[in-house]
């Protein structure tokens, strides 16, 4: 029989500055492994404001658009790639409801947050936005190594 290509489906999954800032992503990459999903790709840097805009441009006109940039811009995210059948709806179940206080617990914003603005992780909407969203990421993600080595023989 001929091998049939199967397109594997990831979600993009960003610990946001509140989460990194906690000491919370340890506790959320254990999550996803204890799950069983698989980690393919994991970076820590600041998100260039154009990096931010692209992935969130479906919302740019909403009002809480402006806020949510600042948000993503105020430290570094941790960027994540998780693979495996049906990541996309599983990681949005084990992440809760994006207001933290409708977040039931046992989920990661229902543990760990209280406000909207400060919800500690996105997770894709759909296979579609997962591939979307990684494609927005890779660029920042190839330039965090530069950018630390610059940053340490600039002292
Ligand atoms: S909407 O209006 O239904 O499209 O919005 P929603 O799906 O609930 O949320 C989309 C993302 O916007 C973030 N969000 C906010 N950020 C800051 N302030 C306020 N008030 C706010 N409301 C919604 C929300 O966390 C979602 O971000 P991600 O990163 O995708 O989870």
């Amino acid at each position: 029989a001929r091998a049939v290509a199967v397109r594997a489906e990831i979600s993009y999954v960003m610990v946001k500055p509140d989460g990194v800032q906690r000491g919370l992503v340890g506790e959320i990459i254990g999550r996803f492994e204890r799950k069983g999903f698989k980690l393919r790709a994991l970076k820590l840097y600041q998100t260039p404001q154009e990096v931010a805009e692209e992935h969130y441009k479906d919302l740019s006109s909403k009002p809480f658009y402006k806020d949510l940039v600042q948000y993503i811009l105020s430290g570094p995210v941790v960027s994540m790639v998780w693979e495996g059948d049906g990541v996309v709806a599983s990681a949005r179940k084990l992440i809760g409801a994006t207001n933290p206080l409708a977040s039931e617990p046992g989920t990661i914003r229902g543990d760990f947050a209280i406000q909207v603005g400060r919800n500690v992780i996105h997770g894709s909407d759909s296979p579609d936005n997962g591939d979307r969203e990684t494609a927005a990421h890779a660029l920042a993600a190839r330039r965090a190594l530069t950018t630390a080595r610059r940053r340490a023989l600039a002292c």
